[in-house]
C-alpha cells in the first residue's frame, strides 16, 4: 500500500507529526522523505521534540526502514549529524542519484537579491537544484562518505509494493510553495504536490493508494508572498497562533483557515483524505482528546463543514503536539491507511 502525505497550504502544516502517527500507529515498514534541508519537520514523541531536515518523520517507529529518494537533496553535514543524533544509521539508505548540496551553493545564494525579496531560507537548495538542471551537481554516488548508505530506492519501493507491504512518502513544504502551482515567484525551488513526490521517488501514478493532504486549523506562511486574510502580529498573539520557522526561527505570518485554498489543494493533489492539525490551538478545549465522540459539538460542526466543502473525509485530527494526540477516524469512516 502506497500513501502520500502532502502539505495543503504553505508548509508547516504539521506533516511531520501526521507522518509519524501513520508510520507508528499504522505500522508502515518503509518511509521516504522527499525535498531538501530547507524544510524542517517537527515530531514530538514521548516528551522529546525532534527537528528533522533529512530523516523521514516515521523514524520514531524503530521497525521502519528509511529512504532518501533520487529527487531529494541532502547536505553531508546535516545528514551525518541527524542520523547520528537519532541513531538511525543502520536503517536508512540514500539513493545513488540523490543530489548533494555543498557549501558553494549556500555561498552562491547569499548574494542573490531575488532570494532576499522572496524570503528564502538560504540553505543552498535552489542553487543546488539549478546545478542539477545544468547537469553539474554532485550526486550521492560521487561522495565517498556516503558509500555505505547507497541504495536503489525505486527498486526497493517497487519491491515493497509488490510484496504488499506499506510505504509512506512524506512530502515537504506545501502545495502553494510549489514551483509550478504556487504563488510564483514566492515559491520554493521544486514542485511540492503529490505528483512530484512519486516522480522524486521513482514510482508511477498507478501504484498510489491514498493521498493525505494535511492542513493546519489556520494558515501560516514564512517569508514573503501573498497571504489572504493576513492578521496583524497583535492579533496573531491574541489568538495564540504565534509560531516560528523550524529552520530559520522567523516569525510565521498567519491567517484564518482558507476553504478556497484548501479546495484548490485537494484538486491539485487528487486528495483522497484530509488531516487537520492544531485543532487545539483553535479550540483549546479539545487539547489531548483522542476520540471523535469526545469533541464538543461546535468543533465537530466546524470539521463537518470543512469536510462537506472539500468533499473528502477528514480522517486524522491533531489535538496536541505529541504524536499520540490524534483523533483517528479512518476505521469509522471506512477509509484505508
Ligand atoms: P527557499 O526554498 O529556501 O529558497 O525559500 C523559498 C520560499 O519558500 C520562502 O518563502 C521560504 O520561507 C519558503 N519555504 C521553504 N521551505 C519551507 C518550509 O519547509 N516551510 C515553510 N516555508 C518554506
Ligand atoms: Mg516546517
Amino acid at each position: 500500500m502506497l500513501t502520500l502525505l502532502v502539505g495543503g497550504f504553505f508548509g508547516d502544516e504539521g506533516k511531520g507529526k501526521i507522518a509519524a502517527y501513520i508510520t507508528l500507529y499504522r505500522q508502515y515498514k518503509y518511509a521516504a522523505r522527499t525535498g531538501a534541508i530547507n524544510a524542517g519537520h517537527t515530531v514530538t514523541h514521548m516528551g522529546r521534540s525532534y527537528k528533522l531536515r533529512t530523516v523521514p518523520s516515521g523514524f520514531i517507529n524503530p521497525e521502519t526502514f528509511l529512504l532518501i529518494p533520487p529527487g531529494a537533496l541532502i547536505k553531508l553535514d546535516v545528514f551525518t549529524n541527524e542520523i547520528g543524533e537519532l541513531r538511525v544509521g543502520n536503517r536508512i539508505c540514500v539513493d545513488n542519484q540523490t543530489g548533494v548540496i555543498e557549501e558553494v551553493h549556500v555561498e552562491r545564494e547569499k548574494t542573490d537579491p531575488l532570494l532576499r525579496t522572496i524570503g528564502s531560507t538560504f540553505q543552498g537548495v535552489g542553487a543546488a537544484v539549478s546545478d542539477r538542471v545544468l547537469r553539474r551537481l554532485k550526486l550521492a554516488r560521487d561522495i565517498r562518505e556516503l558509500e555505505k548508505y547507497l541504495c536503489d530506492v525505486p527498486l526497493i519501493v517497487n519491491s515493497v509494493l509488490d510484496r504488499g507491504e506499506k510505504i509512506i512518502i512524506e512530502g515537504t513544504q506545501g502545495t502553494f510553495l510549489s514551483l509550478y502551482h504556487g504563488t510564483y515567484p514566492y515559491v520554493t525551488s521544486r514542485d511540492t504536490t503529490a505528483s512530484a513526490l512519486i516522480s522524486e521517488v521513482g514510482i508511477g501514478p498507478r501504484r498510489v493508494d491514498e493521498v493525505v493532504v494535511v492542513f493546519k486549523a489556520y494558515v501560516t506562511r514564512v517569508g514573503e508572498g501573498p497571504l489572504e486574510g493576513e492578521l496583524s502580529e497583535d492579533e496573531i498573539t491574541r489568538r495564540g497562533w504565534i509560531e516560528r520557522g523550524t529552520v530559520t526561527g522567523r516569525l510565521r505570518r498567519a491567517a484564518p483557515f482558507n476553504l478556497e485554498l484548501a479546495k484548490r489543494a485537494v484538486l491539485l493533489n487528487s486528495a483522497t483524505q484530509i488531516a487537520i492539525t492544531k485543532i487545539d490551538t483553535l479550540f483549546p478545549e479539545t487539547r489531548g482528546i483522542k476520540s471523535w465522540d469526545k469533541l464538543p459539538s461546535t468543533v465537530k460542526k466546524w470539521i463537518d463543514e470543512v469536510e462537506s466543502y472539500l468533499k473528502k473525509p477528514v480522517t486524522l485530527i491533531g489535538t496536541g503536539e505529541e504524536v499520540v494526540d490524534t483523533i483517528d477516524r479512518t476505521r469509522d469512516l471506512g477509509v484505508e491507511l
